[in-house]
């Protein structure tokens, strides 16, 4: 399902290499000069990036999100008001549901109707709890309604039936006919949008242990079934790679590249191999370096499924979805088995920047990427306990870079010292930048040095500005976190660290930290 990649010095300095990056040895301290490209925009940084990934795993909708009849947890509906509200804040633009290995099991049919009649069944996938189906269609697109985002449903390919498939399309989408009478009895008369359909989720593995040449063809033959009503449209995304399955890519791009919209891309990062055993707190700088060379390897690994996709699609009309990335620890201690619980902290902060600066790079073919989970599970924007909740580091990194939603990608050269730790070696600085609509330019500046800051000078070409103000997170200790009893030990802080003079930005990152910068 998963593997991790060990970054040895002489990789960092290809991958170094190919970004422009000069590969400086022993350079730590060292300050980093760069040049930002506002006169040469790029592409649009889709808001899509930012989807969020919500599964019926663990507490990731049940107690997360739904918590029903429950009157001691205030809810709308049935959804927690605590958790939509710290959602709605954040912008989330997707949410793709119901799965992960759960999509590929979920008969849509068990989750209509009446609540008390719906089956309760086995989750096989996680934990082997009861699923009562409380959370089903009807329930998903209030969510949706709730937090303000649009649909991204995965469909169930591995035991489900084309038939299956697309009589769930007609249900949510048609404004007429018996599906659209069904639907209306249950609750909701009018067709609901559903911008995007997964076809299956991993079609490689828990999907159905497919190989990519019989993938290539189910999706080929449910694609043709999944038909939206005149005047909207359902961008298909096909069951992609798993992590470097260059192959898996190279196969559906040649069999049913012409039939799909987008390609899924999964990868976690995983310190210490699969199965995940690395904690998610108490770790020293060898499990921070290691983590964050894992992240970093998100690049090589869009670069080479990219530039198979283009021998397909030079145009670049099929997108990647990188929709399940994150980090993938030891699940916390005491917690249920198979519920993937785990605990987040400033080094997810770090991975996190890291990454949506890897997708800022690529924004021509990434255009949409849900981190992986929403709530409770894997690098979780928020946790909760009982009527508790708490908002992880990495809420607080997607919260700084809600600006790069659907804004233009600036280029950034950055040369910046390395980082080195053991085996692992990285630029120590990695950074993004955007312009919004209202013409302001957002630079995003980490440092990945947990021992050193940094000072960063950066050319402004093309930017009038003259002052720089924002936010930076950073914390004491590397693996510092938010807890129940400590909600704000990891949030941000207003960033006096930056100036401008002479068409230069100067910022002095604080070690281990993420500052992001307005410029007016
Ligand atoms: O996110 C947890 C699981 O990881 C998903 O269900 C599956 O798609 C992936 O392997």
């Amino acid at each position: 399902m998963i593997k991790t990649i060990r970054h040895t010095a002489a990789a960092a300095l290809l991958v170094a290499s190919a970004l422009a990056v000069p590969a400086l040895a022993d350079t730590a301290g060292q300050p980093t000069t760069a040049t930002l490209h506002a006169d040469k925009p790029g592409p649009t940084y889709d808001a899509r990036i930012f989807t969020q990934f919500a599964e019926h795993l663990g507490n990731g909708i049940y107690g997360g999100l739904w918590v029903g009849n429950d009157k001691s947890i205030p809810n709308t509906n049935g959804f927690r008001n605590d958790v939509i509200g710290a959602l709605r804040e954040l912008k989330v633009p997707v949410i793709r549901w119901p799965g992960g290995c759960f999509a590929d099991e979920y008969h849509w049919r068990e989750g209509i109707g009446p609540q008390a009649k719906r089956p309760v069944k086995i989750n096989t996938n996680w934990g082997g709890v009861t699923e009562p189906n409380a959370v089903g269609t009807h329930e998903y697109f209030e969510l949706l309604r709730q937090v303000g985002s649009q649909a991204y449903i995965s469909g169930n390919v591995g035991n489900g039936t084309a038939r299956e498939m697309a009589e769930w399309v007609e249900y949510i989408t048609s404004p007429a006919g018996s599906l659209a009478e069904e639907r209306a009895r249950n609750g909701h008369k009018g067709a609901w949008a559903l911008p995007l359909f997964g076809i299956g989720n991993e079609l490689w593995g828990c999907g159905g242990n497919m190989r990519p040449e019989y993938a290539a063809d189910e999706t080929r033959r449910f694609a043709t079934f999944i038909k939206a009503p005149a005047g909207t449209r359902v961008l298909k995304i096909a069951s992609g790679p798993n992590v470097d399955d260059y192959n898996w890519t190279e196969t559906v791009m040649r069999l049913a590249g012409d039939q799909i919209d987008g390609l899924s891309l999964h990868y976690y990062t995983v310190p210490g191999g699969w199965p995940p055993r690395a904690t998610a707190t108490g770790f020293d700088e060898h499990g921070w370096a290691e983590t964050l060379a894992g992240a970093r390897r998100m690049d090589e690994l869009v670069t080479r499924h990219s530039a198979i996709m283009d021998k397909y699609d030079p145009q670049k009309r099929v997108f990647l979805a990188v929709d399940e990335w994150g980090t993938w620890y030891a699940q916390e201690p005491g917690s249920h088995p198979g519920f993937l619980l785990q605990q987040n902290t400033l080094r997810d902060a770090l991975v996190a920047s890291t990454t949506l600066d890897i997708f800022a790079r690529h924004a021509d073919r990434v255009r949409l990427s849900a981190i992986a989970q929403m709530v409770n599970v894997l690098q979780a924007m928020i946790l909760t306990e009982g009527k508790k909740m708490v908002l992880t580091p990495t809420y607080h990194v997607f919260m700084m870079y809600r600006p790069w939603q659907d804004a233009t990608v600036l280029p950034i050269d950055i040369a910046s010292p390395w980082y080195a730790k053991d085996e692992f070696t990285m630029p120590a600085v990695s950074g993004s930048a955007v312009r919004d609509k209202a013409g302001v330019v957002h630079v995003a500046l980490s440092n990945r040095d947990p021992g050193q800051a940094n000072t960063v000078t950066v050319r402004l070409d093309g930017v009038t500005a003259s002052s720089a103000a924002g936010q930076v997170v950073t914390a004491a200790t590397m693996d510092a976190h938010n807890t129940f009893d400590t909600p704000d030990a990891v949030r941000p802080a207003p960033f006096t660290g930056a100036t401008i003079q002479g068409g230069t930005l100067t910022v002095t990152l604080p070690a281990k930290s993420v500052v992001v910068l307005d410029l007016r």
